[in-house]
Order: structure tokens, then sequence, then C-alpha cells
């Protein structure tokens, strides 16, 4: 069967990377988190003293790009691609509260987002990948065969990020991550590079009220559908 591109967009906590492993697993397609991406460059900049409470040395992490090397590989016991900046995997520090309240600010940043597009779609030539984030069907793969754009609640999608978190023994309170979930919607909407925007042609989902299984058989229908017409 011919291998196609799947853009995955929406707002945070949609389930958009959830979905996007269960296609890549069932598909054999290459799956990209490219919010990874992003959350790598805001813990460097931490690291680094670049961004914190109230400041942003927005300057001297564009001149920091150069030495900023990000790179996936593949874990088999996980069954998905983890995240390494500069040769560490830094999987588990770029999913902290600490980076997410960070990542709108630096996701702004237009010469970081041209240099993390380019790398993605170094990443998608071959096709036969599902690669999730806010621009893939409208700046990093405008020719995607399917483009699915996900929405649901705010307290939703809240509440998936506090169980996710609380799973993985971070101390956090519910408000404090909706609150980090309204902020991030504004600021994803509000940018001026790439603001987060349904594809003319991307399929809207609203998940609110399905299962994962649920949302799985439906989208994998519309693969189908979409591999079979080529
Ligand atoms: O998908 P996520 O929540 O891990 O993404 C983290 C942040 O990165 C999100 O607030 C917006 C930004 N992002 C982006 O601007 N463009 C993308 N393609 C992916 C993520």
């Amino acid at each position: 069967m011919k291998k196609i591109t799947i853009a995955i967009d929406g707002f945070s906590s949609t389930g958009k990377s959830t979905l996007a492993k269960q296609l890549a697993n069932h598909l054999g397609y290459v799956y990209v988190d490219s919010g990874a991406m992003y959350r790598a460059v805001t813990l460097f900049a931490m690291q680094n003293g670049y961004i914190g409470t109230d400041f942003f040395d927005k300057q001297t992490l564009i001149n920091s790009l150069p030495y900023i090397k990000l790179h996936f590989q593949f874990n088999p016991d996980l069954g998905f691609a983890e995240m390494y900046l500069n040769d560490v995997n830094v999987e588990k520090e770029i999913r902290t509260i600490e980076v997410s309240n960070f990542v709108s600010k630096v996701a702004e940043v237009s010469e970081v987002r041209s240099k993390l597009v380019e790398q993605q779609q170094e990443m998608g030539k071959k096709r036969g990948i599902v690669m999730d984030g806010r621009d893939i069907g409208t700046v990093v793969f405008p020719d995607a065969e399917l483009k699915i754009f996900m929405n649901a609640s705010p307290e939703t999608r809240a509440r998936r990020r506090y169980d996710e978190l609380q799973s993985k023994g971070q101390n956090v309170t519910f408000e404090a991550i909706l609150k980090n979930v309204e902020e991030r919607d504004h600021i994803d909407t509000h940018r001026d590079d790439s603001p987060l925007l349904k594809a003319d042609d991307a399929i809207e989902m609203d998940n609110s009220a399905l299962t994962r299984e649920e949302q799985f058989e439906v989208v994998l229908e519309l693969v189908l559908k979409v591999t079979k017409s080529l």
C-alpha cells in the first residue's frame, strides 16, 4: 500500500500524540512529536539561563541555535522515538510543567520555527510519517494526504494532563494545569508566525466524548480511504 503523510494538529493535550503513536505503530510509519522539539529547545534555553519566570534573552537563544542538535532515537521498550538534545536523552525533562510554562514563548521565535520546520520537512521526505503539532498541516506538510485537527474542551484536556503528570509522580494542582492549558491556547493561536490554525482541508475531530480506541478506529478508516484512492 502506498505510504502517505499524516498531519495531526490541534490544541495542547487533545491526545494528538496518543493517536499519532497508535497510527504509526499500526501502519509501520515513523512517528514524530514536533512539540518535543520545541520543548527541547526550551529546555536548552532554561539550562543556559536564557529564559526564566520574568526574562527571556531571545537574541542569545537565536545566536545559540547552531549549537542545538536535536534527534529522535527509537526506544523499542517504549515503542516510540525519544527526544535527544545534544546527544542526551531529555524525554523526561521536556515534559515538566516548567518547560510547559515557557515553551510557547520559545515557539513564538521565527528563527526557532524555521530551524525546526526545516528538520521536520527533511524527516518527512520519504512519506510514511505521522507528525503531530500545531502547524503540520498548514506549514510543515501543506501537501499531506490526510490532515486531522483535534479539539476538546480545556477542562477535559487539563484533566488528561493532570492524570498523566500524577501517574508520573509530578506534584501539580489541577488549577495550575488548567491555567497552563488556557495560556498556551491563547499564545499558540495568537502568535504572528504560524499560529495554530485548522488547515482548510483538515478534518476536525472533537474527542471530548470519544475513547482512544473509538478515535483510532475513526481515523484509521480515513487513512485506508485516502490510501485506496491514490
Ligand atoms: O504538543 P506539545 O504540547 O508538546 O507542544 C509544546 C508547545 O510547542 C506548544 O505549546 C506549542 C509549541 N508547538 C508549536 O508551536 N508548533 C508545533 N508544531 C508543535 C508544538
